[in-house]
């Protein structure tokens, strides 16, 4: 597979793909503005790093690299469902974009010198045991200074489906006591902690366990993290809802897949379609969910 893989989508000193040793094949993207990687399964985005830069993502030091679950870390898709199944508590958390493997259907290089690759995924047997409709779901990636990811959901049927979904981005900080993060300030907000402010008004900052679904927000997030000395900037389309979470120390400890220390240097700042924000897609019709990262200079 991967030798196929390879003759059909390499670019020369631009983009491999790879077996590692834990079995999952990655894609591995270099030009002159950024490094990336990719993982077949899930088409999660695990690195992005522009050049002489730290890289902006995390991924989880416990993270398992198995075909039936997500990898903890980088940017899983969360679709079609975002967090619990809405009405059957026996299917996966976040849905089953993350479990599944994507298949690749182009790469190219751009003008511009930026390196983008699109993957695909349809019904299978395994995707019909956890939604029986007719879709196509495609990732597109471009990688150049900024990293832009795009997802397309398609309703391929004759009915209506609702979906909520995220691009549930692990950001790379240096400590979670150096970050704060503006944009969100006069957004509603429901979750953890609850605060008798609501919208708080602040920028935030974070000392305890965080996990707020930001309603009526499409706007850009920034985070500033003053032991990096560096500001991300998250840009988004067709989201009107941005998730901010951290596990903080019990959470933390509970997670198999995640160091009981981990959170003091990650922080999701999540594209979404969560709770009120969850979209119908007609019949032949599509959806895109859509974020740009990058590093303000
Ligand atoms: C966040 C949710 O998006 O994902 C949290 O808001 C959840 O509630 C977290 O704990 C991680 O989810 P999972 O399924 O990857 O452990």
């Amino acid at each position: 597979m991967i030798t196929e893989l390879n003759r059909n989508f390499s670019i020369t000193d631009n983009l491999k793909f790879i077996t590692e040793s834990h079995g999952l094949n990655i894609i591995y993207i270099a030009n002159d503005f950024a490094t990336a990687q990719i993982s077949l399964h899930g088409a999660q985005v695990l690195s992005f790093r522009p050049r002489e830069e730290d890289d902006l993502l995390w991924v989880s030091k416990k993270s398992l690299f198995e075909q039936d679950k997500a990898i903890r870390g980088g940017i899983p898709l969360c679709c079609p469902w975002f967090g619990a199944h809405p009405s059957d508590s026996t299917q996966p958390s976040h849905g089953f974009a993350r479990l599944s493997e994507w298949r690749v259907i182009s790469t190219k290089k751009m003008h511009n010198g930026a390196t983008r690759i699109s993957f695909e995924l349809t019904p299978s047997n395994k995707t019909k045991k956890y939604w029986d409709n007719n879709f196509v779901f495609t990732l597109t990636v471009t990688v150049h200074k900024k990293l832009t990811i795009e997802l397309n959901i398609q309703n391929c049927g004759d009915k209506p489906i609702t979906i909520t979904a995220a691009l549930h981005t692990y950001f790379n900080i240096s400590d979670i006591n150096n970050v704060t993060i503006y944009g969100l300030e006069d957004s509603p907000f429901i979750g953890i902690p609850e605060s008798e402010e609501n919208p708080e008004n602040k920028p935030i900052t974070i000392n305890q366990e965080l996990d707020r679904i930001y309603l009526d927000h499409n706007n850009d997030c920034t985070i500033t993290d003053t032991g990096l000395n560096r500001t991300i900037r998250i840009a988004k389309q067709g989201s009107n809802s941005t998730v901010i979470w951290n596990p903080w120390i019990d959470k933390a400890k509970r997670m198999l897949d995640f160091g009981d220390t981990e959170y003091k240097t990650m922080l999701c700042v999540e594209t979404t379609n969560a709770d009120n924000d969850a979209r119908e897609i007609l019949p032949s019709l599509s959806h895109t969910l859509a974020t740009t990262i990058s590093l303000d200079y």
